[in-house]
């Protein structure tokens, strides 16, 4: 056995490590947003007002009471009266109604080009102008609370069949959610009424708060609707950036994956993938970043007047997801009509600076072409059918597949027998260009309406064997503005890099690109092996040759492109030794993996006009430890909290067993042999099952993944160390409690406990009566865990030595230091050893010390028993707290904005909190251990075990199943303690 001194320097270190840890992944998890995916937006400017719909009352809806419904109308721009197409945009959590204005601002002057006259985009194509409604929630916590979340969605459905009752008949309404309220708007689904939902980072697939049953009944409800429903359903999800929710679960599931071929419309965009704004979004800033927004009113503004799913898919696809789906149809011209032609010289790229008027180039295809050519075109500030910037100038470039029967020494001869058509791209979309010199994206600022490069790739056809010379020709129209055109054919290959996250670690991470040739425009790098994680975050440094200062700015600086996900597309500027963060949301813990997320796989591409000088040429991939740590430290708090309550069950397993076999330990004891003896066998433990292919739904969520392995020791040493801490912090609460209690003369209650049975009785019916009736069960447990610190203060100051100010080095619960008395060291109790002796030995001494005779030692020990139990249980339930109190915050703020009268509905179950009043209120009756004490106690233990099992395989994922098993077990222990027999003893006692 140790000394106590340095028994308490064991928990003092991890306790403390645990803190310092938690410290650093706070920093580390503040970073990411910064140096992962910085922010670039621009503010969006309006002149709101609100229209309250008054008669939207209770006649409608009972709810009409707590929550109310607006209209939002632009000043000056629009009229007061409804006119258009409504739109309903549903708050998240603690959200507001007004968050409303920056969509609806931006839909209002999109229509209109100056008030009441509207835009040359929209006239004469039947579209009409958004009424924008918002039901007001008033900041309501629905992330916590399932209840709240389904009165949101009661009342939100019932909105709908007022607003619609404004409009003409078979008028449907298009459906817009901000984080949890795309929940809400999702679960609105199967309805006629709504015809498009566009939410904006909500959390679909996994609830951020996983503290309620209730919520993950909703999201299992919103699951099926998300496969089956046929409304489409858009998600834009903000990133990394977005630091209130984990950005995976932003991702939609699949409706392919269960209905294969289906053509359910589902698309997830990522804003650092959505054209015009590639950056990441904030959890807030969603709402009004003003390159998220415009795209976001534009795409609602087009719905307005499509006619089925089909045209809304195409919509939806071009203004919020294009992402090189969907390309429109070329229009055919005839080529003999362009002004002049131009052939270009065979192995020469196109290279147009500020061109200007009417020209076709033809580039001639190679005879020897290989098949897996492809023709690549790049336009800066100019559009390729109809794709191009938003303010794009009026540079045009069309390519065309060319084919002439004769071969002719002068173009002018070419022009009379070419035959061109156009070419069908296999991508074209819109490319940011950042500035050299510039961070991208420029933060508070982002990409201008008129950034950007129009991307064009095609394979190149087969040249037909009658056919002489075939070229690509590119038509380029263009009023003299400030735009370029770059194009030519492109023969890489692929390069697959074998790395692997094993080889990061080893050393071996050093990536050499081919040489580079001075046409390459493209290149394209896959990594099969390399684990693609949303916890693992790695560095890849560029490295050019000879980084001279000689070399010529290419027109298209290098773009590095990384892809791990159709929905998710990151783009960087590759300058030589920038590390960038290559990171991805595709596999991520608790997260079931579908077709598209693989767990395994990331490609780049890097676009570039190449000079040839100054090119990268080797890649340095390395992790990037303390974004990783960030990125795990937003994805499992709540995994400490079920992991700490497991610790505590184990805690308690051990405690039992030992009251068992004579007497039960104090917390502290309890603690130092735990650290001591089972920890380092159950850190081994914990690595092995982190290496099971578990479901993602259990234990860490990682399916088994080997490198995240290292996890759970580290999860479990820190939870343990929480344990500490919060064994101080209880201390710390009693301490002022006992002094106070000291003060008050002592009451007859605690010692005179008899022929309570009536009040014991009563005031258990009566607060059952109280939670049945009004109070959630959750605000009753924290009532118990008060009563039981009370207790425990209490029982602490009838302890039979001097009972001191907690300190980390003795423990006021401390078992008796009795041989140091029996030694004549009576002043020296604080240094004293914390050896448990046998109750026979302590009887000995005690009955030599204190003449007072076997009665009163009896007690003392039964007191101390008692005190130590308690102490456990209180421990417990201190952990058991964080997973109830989310709700006593809820229900404060319904009473506060909706009045006392407010319904607060599905939380008076009694039965998951009587377990504990029956126990509190026992405990504080008795001097005697009520648990441990007799025979019940001996196997007991085996129930926290059960706790502990649930606590560390479950809480992770579904926290609140800790609660219900530790409330299900306590409530069998006591049914076990109590036989009828025994209950009416407690009660009498
Ligand atoms: C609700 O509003 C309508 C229209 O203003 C009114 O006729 C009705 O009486 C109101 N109902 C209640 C319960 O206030």
């Amino acid at each position: 056995m140790l000394p106590s001194s340095m028994t308490s320097a064991f928990t003092a270190t991890l306790g403390l490590f645990s803190l310092t840890l938690i410290y650093i992944c706070y920093h580390a998890a503040n970073d990411v947003r910064l140096t992962v995916s910085p922010q670039g937006c621009r503010m969006s400017w309006m002149s709101p007002s609100y229209l309250l719909q008054h008669e939207f009352n209770s006649s409608w809806t009972p709810l009409a009471h707590r929550y109310s419904l607006w209209l939002y109308r632009e000043v000056g721009w629009d009229p007061n009266q409804v006119m258009g197409v409504p739109v309903l945009f549903i708050p998240g959590n603690a959200g507001s109604s007004h968050q409303v204005r920056s969509i609806a601002s931006s839909a209002a002057r999109q229509y209109f080009s100056s008030p009441f006259v509207i835009s040359s985009d929209f006239t004469g194509r039947g579209i009409q102008p958004l009424d924008f409604f918002a039901v007001e929630f008033n900041e309501d916590l629905s992330a916590f609370h399932g209840p709240t979340l389904d009165s949101q969605i009661e009342y939100s459905s019932a909105a709908i069949r007022y607003i619609l009752s404004h409009y003409p008949p078979n008028t449907r309404i298009i459906v817009m959610g901000h984080s949890m309220g795309g929940i809400v708007g999702t679960a609105l689904l199967p309805s006629d009424d709504i015809s498009a939902l566009i939410t904006m980072s909500t959390p679909h697939t996994l609830p951020p708060a996983r503290f309620d049953a209730r919520i993950d009944e909703i999201y299992r409800r919103n699951a099926e609707y998300l496969v089956n429903d046929p409304t489409p359903v858009v998600s834009i999800c903000g990133g990394a950036t977005d630091m209130m929710i984990p950005s995976e679960s932003c991702i939609l599931p699949d409706a392919g994956d269960v209905n294969p071929g289906s053509a359910i419309y589902r698309r997830t965009i990522f804003t650092s993938a959505l054209e015009g704004a590639w950056t990441g979004v904030g959890h807030r800033e969603m709402v009004w970043c003003h390159q998220v927004r415009w795209r976001v009113a534009r795409a609602a503004l087009e719905l307005g007047g499509a006619n089925s799913n089909v045209d809304m898919a195409v919509i939806l696809d071009t203004w919020l997801n294009r992402n090189g789906r969907l390309i429109p149809p070329a229009t055919s011209i005839d080529i003999s009509e362009a002004a002049t032609n131009e052939a270009l010289p065979e192995d020469m790229n196109l290279v147009l600076k500020k061109p200007a008027g009417f020209r076709t180039y033809l580039l001639p295809i190679p005879r020897t072409l290989e098949t897996n050519t492809t023709f690549v075109l790049f336009v800066s500030r100019g559009s390729i059918s109809s794709i191009g910037s938003q303010h794009s100038t009026r540079l045009q470039a069309s390519p065309y597949f060319c084919v002439g029967r004769a071969t002719s020494p002068t173009i002018q001869q070419y022009s009379e027998s070419l035959s061109c058509v156009p070419l069908e791209p296999s991508t074209l979309k819109l490319l940011p260009s950042p500035i050299p010199g510039k961070p991208f994206p420029v933060p508070d600022e982002g990409s201008d309406e008129s950034d950007g490069v129009v991307l064009f790739e095609a394979t190149v056809p087969r040249i037909p064997a009658d056919v002489e010379d075939a070229w690509i020709g590119v038509h380029v129209n263009a009023a003299g503005e400030d735009g370029w055109v770059f194009g030519g054919f492109d023969k890489t290959q692929t390069l697959q890099s074998d790395i692997g996250v094993f080889d990061i670690l080893a050393g071996g991470a050093k990536l050499s690109l081919q040489s580079v040739e001075q046409s390459s425009m493209r290149r394209h790098i896959t990594f099969p092996k390399l684990l693609s994680n949303a916890l693992l975050i790695y560095k890849l440094t560029p490295r050019s040759a000879e980084p001279t200062v000689s070399c010529a700015q290419p027109i298209l600086p290098p773009l590095l492109v990384h892809k791990s996900h159709p929905a998710e597309t990151h783009y960087y500027r590759l300058e030589h030794d920038k590390p960038v963060a290559i990171h991805t949301h595709a596999s991520a813990p608790f997260i079931p993996l579908s077709r598209f997320t693989p767990s395994h796989s990331s490609e780049l591409w890097i676009y570039s006009s190449g000079t040839g000088c100054q090119d990268v040429n080797e890649f340095i991939l390395t992790i990037d430890w303390w974004a990783t740590i960030g990125r795990i430290a937003t994805r499992y708090p709540t995994i400490l909290i079920s992991w700490s309550s497991g610790v505590v069950a184990l805690l308690m397993f051990h405690a039992w067993r030992e009251s068992g076999k004579g007497s039960m330990p104090s917390v502290q004891q309890s603690l130092v042999t735990f650290i001591c003896r089972p920890m380092p066998k159950l850190l081994v433990a914990s690595f092995v099952v982190a290496l099971l292919p578990l479901s993602p739904g259990y234990y860490l969520g990682t399916r088994g993944e080997s490198f995240l392995g290292f996890l759970a020791p580290v999860l479990l040493v820190v939870a343990t160390g929480l344990v500490c801490v919060s064994w101080w912090f209880i201390l710390l609460l009693m301490w002022p409690l006992r002094l106070f209690t000291r003060l008050l003369p002592a009451k007859s209650r605690q010692y005179n406990d008899q022929g309570m049975s009536r009040s014991t009785v009563v005031s258990i019916i009566f607060i059952s009566l109280l939670v049945f009736l009004f109070v959630p069960w959750q605000i009753a447990f924290i009532g118990c865990w008060l009563i039981h610190l009370h207790t425990c203060a209490n029982s602490a100051h009838r302890k039979p030595y001097p009972g001191s100010a907690p300190s980390l080095r003795s423990t006021p619960t401390e078992s008796l230091p009795l041989r140091e008395r029996f030694d004549g060291h009576e002043q020296d109790t604080q240094d004293a050893e914390t050896n448990e002796i046998a109750p026979s030995e302590e009887l000995e001494i005690q009955d030599m010390r204190r003449p007072q005779g076997l009665a009163t030692i009896t007690d003392t020990l039964d007191i101390i028993q008692a005190h130590h139990e308690n102490t456990h249980l209180l421990l417990l339930m201190t952990w058991l707290l964080p997973l109830s109190m989310p709700v006593l915050a809820v229900w404060v703020r319904t009473l506060m904005t909706a009045g006392y009268t407010a319904p607060f509905n599905g939380d008076h179950n009694v039965f998951k909190v009587a377990p504990f009043l029956v126990l509190v209120d026992c405990t504080s009756r008795r001097k005697s251990a009520l648990l441990s004490h007799g025979k019940a106690g001996s196997y007991l233990h085996w129930g926290y075990l059960i706790v502990a099992c649930v606590s560390f395989l479950l809480g992770s994922r579904e926290a609140y199943r800790v609660f219900d098993v530790a409330s299900l077990f306590i409530g069998c222990a006591l049914v076990v303690k109590f036989s009828p027999v025994r209950f009416a003893r407690c009660v009498a006692e």
